[in-house]
């Protein structure tokens, strides 16, 4: 178990290991749309990891792939469907675009 806190609603709340990252936000009541069902293919839970990166799964090829292809990622990016919390250390995200509203 730790901590997801979730920009910029700051939102805090509770994540079992191995909880995806997406579920772990839907979990915690964000509306998220996502188009491709946690596929890393549709691009749309695009987020920033801005603390506790050591917290969460490693980046795997086929997320690294998408987000090559996204408008405005940068060192933080990660999908949330491919991405696991390890329960090791808190995590931060940063909602962006699609998941912020
Ligand atoms: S839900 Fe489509 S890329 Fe993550």
């Amino acid at each position: 178990m730790t901590t997801l806190t979730i920009l910029p609603a700051g939102i805090t709340t509770d994540v079992e290991a191995g909880t995806s990252l997406l579920q772990a936000l839907i979990n915690a009541g964000q509306q998220l749309v996502t188009q491709c069902g946690g596929k890393a293919s549709c691009g749309a839970c695009h987020l920033f990891v801005t603390q506790g990166r050591k917290g969460v799964s490693k980046l795997t090829p086929a997320e690294n792939a998408k987000l090559d292809t996204l408008v405005g990622i940068g060192s933080k990016s990660r999908l949330a469907c491919q991405v696991t919390v390890l329960g090791t250390e808190p995590v931060t995200v940063e909602l962006l675009g699609a998941l912020s509203g």
